[in-house]
């Protein structure tokens, strides 16, 4: 698994550095907030980053999870999303929800969900990304919290796969491109 790892782009230690500081800020945005704060885990790239993120916030908050696909195969993503896994509860006008993702690419899976969550009537959604590829941007999204942006190059690690491999790494690394050029 390591040997297909091209070289090592954000380390543990850094990883800790931005998990804090998110935790922090998020700590700071809602502490006169009296709605629920809910954060929403994107399956299944997110896992990582959200058990990290839950265990450093200091406020209460609930967690919960959707599934969404954008139809992609290999490193690229067609942009249509499609739910594979709803969020379903009733109170959500009494919710503030912060969707947590791994990465922004083309921008569509999470400018998608934020429109659909606002419409099922959350009381405000906002988002946060580990990783975020602004030059990749297709559609016209800016995520809250953002952990580092990086540039356009396939990335693995910490929850992110190439084909249901390398979620379990540590760290996030750029794959070998001989890895999915063949
Ligand atoms: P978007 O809708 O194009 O922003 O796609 C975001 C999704 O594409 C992420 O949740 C990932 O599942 C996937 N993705 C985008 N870039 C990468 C990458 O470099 N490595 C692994 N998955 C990626
Ligand atoms: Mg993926």
């Amino acid at each position: 698994m390591l040997h297909d790892i091209d070289y090592i782009l954000v380390s543990e230690k850094e990883i800790e550095l931005i998990v804090s500081r998110i935790a922090a800020d998020i700590d700071r945005d809602y502490k006169d907030s009296d709605k629920k704060l809910l954060l929403l885990c994107i399956l299944k790239g997110s896992v990582v980053f959200m058990g990290d993120l839950m265990k450093k916030i200091r406020r209460p908050v609930e967690i919960d999870f959707m599934k969404v696909s954008s139809y992609g195969s290999g490193t690229s993503t067609s942009g249509r999303v499609s739910i594979m896994l709803d969020l379903y509860r009733n109170d959500l006008s009494d919710v503030d929800i912060i969707i947590v993702e791994d990465i922004i690419d083309s921008g569509k899976t999470l400018s998608y969900l934020c429109e659909y969550l606002k419409l099922k009537g959350a009381n405000s959604v906002r988002t946060c990304t580990m990783l975020d590829k602004p030059s990749r941007r297709q559609v016209d999204f800016s995520a809250d919290y953002v952990g580092r942006e990086i540039p356009d190059a396939f990335v693995v690690g910490y929850g992110l796969d190439y084909d249901e491999k390398y979620r379990t790494l540590p760290f996030v690394g750029v794959l070998k491109p001989e890895i999915y050029t063949h």
